[in-house]
């Protein structure tokens, strides 16, 4: 019989959502908890809504962080399964913060909007769930309104992103006439009900096989008619379904439906689980580590500080590689060589934050820091053990900070420090003489009010940013590299990270590209070199 940890294993899936704003986010998490009975009615995770389109609302970021925060991990049951949702942030903006946890997740679902199709923020992440070679599930929403044409989305997935679609299901209608979705596997028809259009509750749907005398009674003939011919179409030219292919991320299930009126979440769900792989391994220097490897070992992905503004506390998000995490339990750090205790652990479940007793590989779980921890450490029982890092991103966005009040300076430094640890922005050191004000980069423009808003609120530091002219940052490797070979001009600088490795910053794709040819011996490389 298999044992406790191999059924754990096998029953959980964890995955995350990737998508452009306004894609519908928000509201599939919130009906994917709802088909998981993890809430009863939809509508609770609204409120991150309502504050997250005004800029001034959403730099309370008190609020921001009930979103951010409290829904940073999801678990649900679903039929037998342990499901962890694990959310990237959503608003408007990009942050590192969506990449890392990517590097937590086994899957990705990407979700795209009907009428507008790939957008610039869901091709970004895909190319990082590439990088990562992770299955890409496709959920195309809002079917409920008029959008492109399903061969259309197809085409385009390929076009853009250079990724075969194989239709799991095929919409049977489109806005107002939305009717339901065609299974191509069991070759049945889910029909769903127009009540209760505001899908606050699971939607009534009826399953009719096609090649069945009833079709005729919940489709009409034209319905009918085209649904067979799409289907033909489809069954001529479409690609051969393997799990393979999908395991690798080389061909994208895809799924028709819409988050607001609950249609086709369901069909999705079922078949996302049923093809979405348990825990995966992670690599290390001596290979791959197997979750059924039965001691426990797993690595922090995300730092979250002050998210409770009374307690002021921090909080490392692990996930679970292998074994079994118990309360308690000690384990050995290996940046720091030694044990630490893994004390608090919590697991957020919808709003709540629930103190729990032991995790599996594919669970992500809360440890309170207080202070030893950073993004891509490694933790395991017993045995000094290295996952391959989370990657650091080039940031594209760079400021020097300037203190506002001298005597605040250290306050300062303090909150830069601490926002670095989490991820929210990167520093560098400038080098010469009298260059004390740091750098930061950030990935999205927006982490500047981030940061500016958090050091003041978090630290009581005031700060100004004088934005500098560059958007590429390079790590730069090579023989005998000597940093002064690109000392400061109007168009690139040098700088060290808080490793002390140096990079430099470009103005423009130009000045990369000239850096480039004239020193062919050097690599420049986007993400920094693991130590
Ligand atoms: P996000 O997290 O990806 O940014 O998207 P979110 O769920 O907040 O949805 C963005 C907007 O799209 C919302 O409208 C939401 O109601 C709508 N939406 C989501 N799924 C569907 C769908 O399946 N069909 C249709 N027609 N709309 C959908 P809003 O006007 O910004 O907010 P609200 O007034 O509806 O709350």
């Amino acid at each position: 019989m298999a044992s406790e940890l191999d059924q754990e294993v096998a029953r959980r899936r964890t995955f995350a959502i990737i998508s452009h704003p306004d894609a519908g986010k928000t509201t599939l998490t919130e009906k994917l908890l709802l088909y998981g009975g993890a809430i009863h009615l939809a509508g609770s995770v609204k409120a991150r809504r309502a504050s997250r389109h005004a800029t001034s609302d959403w730099m309370e970021l008190e609020k921001q962080r009930g979103i951010s925060v409290t829904s940073s991990v999801l678990q649900f049951p679903y039929r037998g399964h342990a499901v962890n949702l694990l959310d990237t942030p959503g608003h408007q903006d990009f942050s590192e913060d969506t990449y890392r946890t990517l590097a937590a997740a086994d899957a990705a679902v990407m979700l795209i909007d009907a009428a507008k199709g790939v957008e610039p923020q869901t091709k970004k992440l895909f190319k990082v769930c590439r990088m990562r070679g992770i299955p890409i599930f496709t959920f195309v929403n809002k079917l409920d309104r008029f959008g492109r044409a399903p061969l259309e989305l197809m085409d385009e997935l390929e076009q853009v992103l250079g990724l075969r679609a194989y239709p799991m299901n095929w919409p049977i209608g489109m806005g107002p006439e939305f009717r339901g979705v065609y299974d191509r596997q069991h070759k049945v028809v889910h029909v769903f009900s127009a009540e209760g259009r505001h899908g606050e509750s699971e939607v009534a749907e009826r399953s009719v096989p096609l090649d069945s005398d009833e079709i005729h009674s919940v489709l009409n003939e034209r319905e009918l008619a085209t649904l067979k011919e799409e289907i033909e179409l489809l069954d001529i030219g479409g690609d051969e379904f393997t799990r393979e292919k999908v395991t690798s991320g080389q061909l994208t299930p895809m799924f028709f439906g819409s988050a607001m009126t609950n249609f086709g979440v369901r069909p999705f769900l079922d078949a996302f689980l049923e093809l979405a792989p348990p825990p995966t391994s992670r690599p290390t220097k001596e290979g791959p580590r197997e979750p059924t490897y039965p001691k426990f070992s797993g690595f922090v992905f995300k730092i979250q500080a002050n998210m409770d503004p009374a307690h002021r506390d921090r909080i490392a998000f692990m996930r679970v590689v292998s074994g079994r995490y118990v309360k308690g339990m000690t384990a050995f750090h290996s940046r720091l060589g030694k044990d630490v205790r893994l004390a608090k652990p919590s697991q957020f479940l919808a709003a709540e934050r629930t103190a729990i007793e032991d995790a599996w590989p594919g669970d992500v779980i809360g440890l309170f820091d207080p202070g030893m921890f950073r993004i891509g450490d490694t933790l395991a029982e017993g045995e000094d053990l290295l996952f391959e890092s989370v990657p650091r991103f080039s940031p594209e966005y760079f400021a020097i900070v300037r203190s506002k009040d001298p005597l605040r300076r250290k306050q300062m430094e303090k909150g830069l420090e601490q926002l670095s640890e989490e991820g929210t922005v990167q520093i560098f050191q400038q080098l010469g003489m009298g260059m004390k004000d740091p750098i930061v980069g950030v990935v999205g423009a927006l982490q500047f009010e981030v940061l500016q808003f958090r050091v003041e609120h978090e630290y009581g530091a005031r700060i100004m940013l004088d934005r500098l002219p560059f958007s590429h940052a390079r790590w730069v490797v090579g023989p005998n590299f000597d940093p002064k070979t690109f000392d400061w001009e109007g168009n690139r600088q040098t700088v060290q990270d808080r490793d002390g490795l140096p990079l430099v910053l470009f103005r423009d794709d130009w000045a990369l590209q000239h850096a480039e040819e004239k020193h062919p011996e050097l690599k420049f490389l986007s993400a920094a070199p693991q130590l």
